[in-house]
């Protein structure tokens, strides 16, 4: 049962830092912002998702106003758009409520996300049941808009799935088509920008990010400070460029084509310097985000506006969200005769 109809989709992005990096815009945001152009889309800021990591107030905020912030800088536009915040749409709540009733602890356990804490340094008995519940939330967030289907990294294929199993055991408990199944939509570049320590994915959590709003200082470092051909001691070595993060970048944001071509050649045949090579990526960074920084100043100055966009994101989201609650609770019996 597909939802062919439908070229909705939906993807909530979680504030679990305070500002973006290269590797969540190349990986994330870009492939989001795209689809605004083919396909209806709803973006939300999951801010209840949050709380399984971030127990401090102010911190919590910081996040929240800078993912927001964020992603309207880079190009979200709140006309294409459906963008709002999960907390402003209390059908998520209510929604993942009943949901958990239809799937078990024993599937529950399977989660990855959870596996790897236990893995980590936890033990189950101390697990916190946000964090367990977590997928039922996102299980939520995603039916009540009956999207086709879902941009995700692949560390969220699992979750996707999981939420097909509950649209599935739900629609087979009642003999309903409320919830079409929706799909996981991954990009193969989706979530996996390689950080600047060129072993693991650019993470915040390992320090090994470039930002995009960061002072020019902070950013020059990040850039002069990657790993480049680990092989190569002298400039005049013939170097690597293939699985080199600096070029994987330049491929990335430099927009001067011939003159990444012509690094690169000069870099295989040892007739340039690392130096050389990181001073040009700083250069195409600051042409390639300086629309975005310059409209992350202004909408800073403008909170009045980003508070209108919100609440008309979430006033479009319940609209769609709460009759779908409705549905639900028609169909199993929590509306009855007394309402
Ligand atoms: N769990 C997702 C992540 O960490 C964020 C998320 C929450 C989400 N709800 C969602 C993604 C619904 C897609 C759909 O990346």
């Amino acid at each position: 049962m597909k939802n062919l109809q439908s070229n909705r989709i939906l993807s909530g992005i979680t504030p679990s830092g305070n500002s973006l990096h290269i590797g969540n815009y190349f990986g994330a945001v870009k492939p989001q912002i795209e689809l605004q152009h083919s396909a209806q889309t709803y973006y939300f800021v999951a801010d209840l998702h949050a709380l399984t990591t971030i127990h401090d107030r102010d911190v919590l905020e910081k996040n929240i106003v800078g993912v927001i912030t964020d992603y309207l800088a880079l190009g979200l536009d709140p006309e294409r758009c459906v963008f709002f915040r999960q907390s402003d749409v209390p059908a998520h709540s209510q929604l993942a409520v009943v949901l958990g009733n239809y799937i078990s602890y024993g599937q529950m356990q399977r989660m990855h996300a959870f596996k790897d804490k236990l893995q980590k340094d936890t033990e189950v008995g101390s697990i916190n049941m946000g964090l367990f519940n977590y997928p039922i939330l996102m299980a939520a967030d995603i039916l009540l808009y009956k999207p086709y289907g879902v941009p995700v990294g692949e560390d969220q294929r699992q979750h996707v799935e999981l939420t097909r199993d509950i649209a599935e055991s739900f629609n087979r408990t009642y003999g309903t088509e409320v919830f079409p199944l929706p799909e996981a939509l991954i990009g193969k570049e989706t979530g996996k920008i390689v950080g600047t320590d060129g072993q693991r994915k650019m993470s915040k959590s390992l320090g090994n990010t470039i930002g995009i709003f960061e002072d020019e200082a902070t950013i020059r470092k990040q850039i002069m400070s990657s790993y480049t051909d680990p092989n190569r001691k002298r400039a005049t070595d013939p170097g690597k460029v293939e699985g080199n993060p600096v070029f994987l970048y330049h491929d990335l944001l430099n927009e001067n084509r011939e003159e990444v071509e012509d690094l690169k050649a000069r870099y295989r045949k040892g007739e340039v310097g690392d130096v050389e090579v990181k001073e040009k990526l700083f250069a195409a960074h600051q042409r390639f985000f300086a629309a975005a920084r310059a409209k992350r100043k202004e909408l800073e100055k403008n909170p009045e506006y980003i508070r209108h966009v919100l609440s008309s994101g979430a006033k479009k989201a319940a609209d769609f969200a709460d009759k779908t609650l409705a549905e639900v609770y028609k169909v199993i019996g929590i509306y009855n005769k007394l309402n």
